[in-house]
C-alpha cells in the first residue's frame, strides 16, 4: 500500500508535536497540573513551589518516582507524619541523598509549611495516632531480619539505598531517625507505602512478620550508630 508523501509529512510533524509538548514539563505557568481536592481553588504557594521545584523527583500527583524520588500521597505516609516531620524533612533534606536541604537553598519556614499543605491535600483518610512508647525488643534478631528482608533495598546498614542504585530509600539518614518515632518506623514496616515496591511485611496485612519481629527490627535500626 502506497501511503502519500503528504501523510507522511504531516505524521512526522505531528510525532515531532508531541515529543516536543512531553519535554516541557517544568516549570511554568503553563504546566497543566490541577490539584485534587479543589480544582477550582486558585493555585496556592504551596502548588507553585512544589511544580517548580519538587515535581521532577516525586511526581505532579506526589506519586513517587521509584528510586529517584519516594512517595509522598501513599496514605500510609500522610496519615502517620506529622507536619513537623515533613517541614524538617524538606528543611534539612537527606544529605548523601538527591534530597537537598531546601532551607539552605533559601527557602523560607512559610514557603516550607505552604509545600507541607500542599502535600496535606493529597491525604484522604484520617491521622492515625501513633503511641510513643519505644519499640522493645531483641537487636540480634532484628538485624538477622534486616539482613535477610531488607538489605537487598535498603543497603545493609540502611544508608546505601538510594545510592549504589538500591531501590529503597535511605532509612538509616541520621535525620530522618532523628525526626520519627519507633512507632512510625513499625507502621512503615506493618503496612508498607501503598504504589511502592515497598510490600506491607504485617502478617495482618499479607505479610511475613508478627509484631515483635517487626519490634526487633525497630530496635536493630535505632542501634545504628549514628
Ligand atoms: C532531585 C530529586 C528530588 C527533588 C527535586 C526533591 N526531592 Fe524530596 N526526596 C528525594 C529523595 C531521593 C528522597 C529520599 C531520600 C532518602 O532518604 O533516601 C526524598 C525525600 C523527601 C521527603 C521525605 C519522605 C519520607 O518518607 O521520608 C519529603 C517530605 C520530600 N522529599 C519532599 C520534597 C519537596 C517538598 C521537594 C521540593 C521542594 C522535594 N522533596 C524535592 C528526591 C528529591
Ligand atoms: C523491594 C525493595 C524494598 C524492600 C525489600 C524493603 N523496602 Fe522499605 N522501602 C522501599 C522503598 C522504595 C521505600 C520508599 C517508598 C515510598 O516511595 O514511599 C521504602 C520505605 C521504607 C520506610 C519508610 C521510610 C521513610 O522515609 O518514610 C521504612 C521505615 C522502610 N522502608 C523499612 C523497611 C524494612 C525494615 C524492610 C525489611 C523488613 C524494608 N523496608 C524492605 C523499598 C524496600
Amino acid at each position: 500500500m502506497r501511503v502519500p508523501p503528504i501523510a507522511l509529512a504531516l505524521g512526522a510533524a505531528l510525532t515531532l508535536i508531541v515529543v516536543l509538548a512531553g519535554c516541557r514539563v517544568l516549570p511554568d505557568s503553563t504546566v497543566t497540573y490541577r490539584p485534587r481536592a479543589t480544582p477550582t481553588a486558585p493555585p496556592s504557594f504551596g502548588q507553585t513551589l512544589y511544580v517548580e521545584r519538587c515535581v521532577l523527583c516525586h511526581g505532579a500527583r506526589g506519586e513517587g518516582q521509584g528510586k529517584v524520588g519516594p512517595s509522598l500521597s501513599s496514605q500510609e505516609l500522610l496519615t502517620t507524619a506529622t507536619d513537623d516531620f515533613l517541614h524538617a524533612a524538606i528543611a534539612r533534606g537527606r544529605v548523601g541523598t538527591t534530597m537537598s536541604a531546601w532551607e539552605e537553598n533559601g527557602m523560607t519556614p512559610a514557603q516550607i509549611d505552604s509545600l507541607v499543605q500542599y502535600i496535606r491535600r493529597w491525604q484522604t483518610q484520617p491521622q492515625v495516632v501513633l503511641d510513643s512508647k519505644p519499640a522493645v525488643g531483641d537487636k540480634a534478631r532484628g538485624q538477622a531480619l534486616f539482613t535477610q528482608l531488607c538489605a537487598s533495598c535498603h543497603g545493609p546498614d540502611g544508608l546505601t539505598g538510594g545510592k549504589a542504585n538500591l531501590e529503597g530509600t535511605a532509612i538509616g539518614h541520621p535525620e530522618f531517625l532523628a525526626t520519627v518515632s519507633d512507632a512510625f518506623i513499625a507502621y512503615a514496616i506493618a503496612d508498607g507505602r501503598s504504589g511502592t515496591t515497598m510490600i506491607p511485611y504485617a502478617r495482618e496485612r499479607g505479610g511475613t512478620l508478627d509484631a515483635q519481629q517487626i519490634a526487633d527490627i525497630v530496635v536493630y535500626m535505632r542501634s545504628w550508630p549514628r
